[in-house]
């Protein structure tokens, strides 16, 4: 069907409410089952979901709280979920060949023993995972600690995750499946809604970008190139706030940004622009469309102080939570981008724990561009080909864009848990075609 873009309303993902609160944990309870929602209006969608949802809901976590799901299959096949950008054990991360059957169940302990970030939870069943994410299984994890908690940003409902992601919609409105079928992929959703309208009030508003797509690359930009302050990466705020002319966010990605809504009269819409392919502008052109109405009163300060927190401050406790890295830097560069077939027993990569190392991902395709995810760590980008980062991603991250022809440079402490955890492209069809490697932590 034909729909006008910027008809339905944007919806914010439920928060999930603990089961139960201990001193020490929350703890919560999470079924994944299909479920035939409404995306175009008028028809319905049968997707896979946690709790029904598209995306599921949000569980909102505290550093040094400790959170557990239990994560009940109803699905028909076995699943398993992994916490992106979380410092996890191996049995708890979702990646390894423990899956959960249809019908059983799974306990996931996540100690979030990490500074605050913007996470995501997201289905890693092998060789499956592509299909489970594209199909709906992905939720937010949003970690909060003092540091945040203490910047002045714009909070409650004016701080707004937005997951962006693409599908293939056939005339049925049903989601088509293919591997590699990023040309026809053009419906873009945000929170599971296509193109929507979001009412904002003429004031600041932080809102957190992930990308949740399997293969669409996002670059964001206002219809009138409005400046957009970027606060914060995968994993976490930046030491400062950067102001850009748009915002890239390849798969796995996150970007926090705060927008000033006050420098537009109210009345004023303004269209949120995606310039980057596959797919006819008309249709992938466009995110979303905000339109501007008059603040009002209360609620967080609406003036120039928020997200110009002073240099620093989001990093201030990031050194002190980490242990000192001791030992030489090991250089490195990981085969992922060459093709072979993975092997989930092929240990691909040893690291002695508390090392910290340096490593250069290189994309040996020509034109196409991947992108680079380590789990269990976050990582600092040190150079893009013979350059610097760019500014965006002066912060900690997990998941990196490598253009073809542009090594980028990594460096990673690993001083949280051992074990076996896997690398790979979050291109999520590339890496469940194989472009995945493990490394062990001793
Ligand atoms: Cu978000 Cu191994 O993945
Ligand atoms: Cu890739």
């Amino acid at each position: 069907g034909t729909l006008t873009p910027f008809t339905v309303p944007l919806t914010v993902p439920q928060t999930l409410r603990p089961v139960l609160r201990t001193a020490t944990t929350d703890y919560y309870s999470v079924t994944m089952h299909r479920r035939r929602l409404e995306i175009l209006p008028g028809t319905r969608t049968e997707v896979y979901t946690y709790n029904g949802d598209l995306p599921g809901p949000t569980i909102r976590a505290t550093s040094g709280r400790r959170v557990v799901v239990r994560q009940r299959n109803r699905l028909g096949m076995p699943t398993a979920v992994h916490l992106h950008g979380g410092a996890t054990a191996p049995g708890d991360d979702g990646s390894g060949t423990a899956t959960i059957p249809p019908g059983g169940e799974r306990v996931y302990t996540y100690p979030n023993q990490q500074p605050h970030a913007t996470l995501w939870m997201h289905d890693h069943t092998h060789h499956m995972e592509a299909e489970h994410l594209y199909r709906g299984l992905s939720s937010l994890y949003l970690l909060s600690d003092r540091t945040e908690a203490a910047l002045p940003l714009p909070r409650g409902q004016f701080d707004v995750p937005l997951v962006l992601r693409d599908a293939h919609l056939d005339a049925d409105a049903q989601l088509v499946w293919n591997m590699d079928d990023a040309d026809n992929r053009t419906t873009l959703l945000v929170n599971g809604r296509p193109w929507p309208r979001f009412e904002v009030q003429a004031r600041r508003y932080r809102f957190r970008l992930v990308n949740s797509s399997n293969l669409r690359f996002f670059l964001l930009q206002f219809a009138d190139a409005a400046e957009i302050t970027v606060i914060g990466s995968d994993g976490g705020l930046l030491e400062a706030p950067v102001t850009v002319p748009y915002v890239l966010l390849s798969p796995g990605e996150r970007v926090e940004v705060v927008v000033d809504f006050s420098r537009y009269q109210p009345g004023t819409s303004v269209v949120l622009h995606n310039l980057m392919g596959p797919g006819p502008f008309e249709q992938v052109g466009s995110v979303m469309r905000f339109d501007v109405v008059p603040a009002r009163g209360g609620g967080p300060q609406l003036g120039a102080a928020e997200a110009a927190y002073p240099a620093g401050a989001a990093d201030a406790d990031r050194t002190a939570h980490r242990r000192a890295a001791h030992g030489r830097v090991r250089h490195r560069a990981p085969g992922v981008h060459r093709r072979k077939v993975f092997d989930p027993a092929r240990i691909d990569t040893t690291i002695a724990w508390g090392s910290t190392e340096e490593w250069t991902v290189t994309n040996g395709n020509v034109f196409m561009p991947h992108n680079f995810h380590m789990h269990l760590v976050q990582f600092r980008v040190l150079g893009r080909g013979d350059g610097p980062p760019d500014p965006t991603e002066s912060g900690l991250k997990d998941t990196v864009v490598v253009w073809p022809g542009q090594p980028v440079r990594l460096r990673a402490t690993f001083d949280t848990w051992r074990g076996v955890y896997p690398y790979h492209c979050h291109m999520v069809d590339h890496s469940a075609m194989g472009m995945m490697a493990r490394m062990k932590i001793v």
